[in-house]
């Protein structure tokens, strides 16, 4: 049985996963709305990192305006997110032997993840995925983009496997060389083991030059649990999208493009185009999960076998 989630044991500091992309958006503004005129386009075919010139001066602001939950929430994921973290949770979640069920299933699994979120304006985890999805669909995008978007947050149910929010959610980032310091709450990495580890505490630390994505161990996450969940089926431009929707210190920042090869470069282009998917189509109107289920069991049913492995 899994374990329920649990806002109060100290490993869980925010009410609900929603929280963390709710801060996204504060930190990320959607271009248009007012609130950050100097954002660009957001819209896939124009979009570009929103300031990559973005002082350390707008960050501290953004840090300090910052609710104490989402703070204490990065304190424990910039402590404890090391590489010998990540080698370990490796280890025990891709050999993919926890569950066996269908991709419906699995958005039906996520949604019995019980949180401190207001059941009165809050939507449900499949209602997310859904509204991603049909603002996709609504922009006439091919359907495998449409299926990233419908899947996207399924790694989430990492939670409902007992681990805690902050090796579950999270801006992620490489592991094994020098964190960034545009790394949101960067000052919090004094306090992670690897930070004086000389090994990892270069630019390149274990790498080289233009290695490729593929080779970075990223901080553990929802991202690349999933991407292994469902790497056999997909085109590699959903698998970007899947893999690196949450690290916004390349896709919005502009960092480590040194690890990155021609292929890297060239996919992240999916990867900014599917963020504001993620970021912008939050309505409080929920979507009619039932109407919707028919087509997207279609879509679920071109790509993917009846059940997978977790
Ligand atoms: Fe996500
Ligand atoms: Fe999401």
């Amino acid at each position: 049985m899994s374990r329920p989630f649990q806002a109060d044991d100290g490993q869980n500091p925010l009410g609900s996963l929603d929280e963390w992309e709710d801060d996204l958006v504060r930190r990320y503004p959607e271009p248009g709305s007012g609130e950050n005129p100097d954002a660009t386009s957001g819209t896939p075919s124009g979009f570009k990192a929103v300031d990559p010139d973005k002082s350390k001066e707008a960050f501290r602001n953004y840090d300090l305006d910052a609710r104490p939950s989402v703070r204490e929430f990065y304190r424990l994921n910039h402590t404890h997110q090391t590489f010998a973290f990540v080698q370990a949770k490796r280890d025990e979640y891709l050999k993919l032997d926890k569950r066996v069920m269908g991709v419906w299933e699995a958005m039906e699994y996520l949604n019995t993840l019980v949180d401190d979120s207001d059941p009165d304006t809050d939507l449900t985890q499949i209602q997310h995925l859904l509204q991603t999805a049909e603002g996709i669909r609504q922009d006439g995008q091919p359907r495998w983009f449409v299926l990233a978007g419908l899947i996207h947050d399924l790694g989430k149910i990492l939670c409902l496997f007992g681990e805690p929010q902050w090796a579950v959610v999270g801006d992620t980032f490489p592991l094994g060389c020098r964190f960034s310091d545009k790394i949101v709450f960067h000052d919090f990495f004094a306090e992670n083991p690897d930070h004086s580890q000389p090994e990892y505490n270069t630019r390149l630390g274990l790498y080289e030059e233009n290695c490729g994505l593929d080779l970075v161990c990223m901080s553990w996450g929802h991202d690349e649990y999933l991407y292994h969940v469902v790497k056999d089926y997909l085109p590699t431009e959903a698998l970007y999208m899947i893999r690196y929707h949450s690290f916004y210190p390349c896709h919005r920042e502009n960092e480590y493009e040194f690890l990155m090869n021609d292929q890297d470069r060239l996919m992240f282009k999916w990867v900014q185009a599917f963020n504001p998917y993620d970021l912008y189509t939050k309505s409080h109107e929920p979507p009619d999960v039932e109407s919707l289920r028919p087509f997207y069991e279609d879509l679920i049913a071109e790509y993917f076998p009846p059940t997978l492995c977790w």
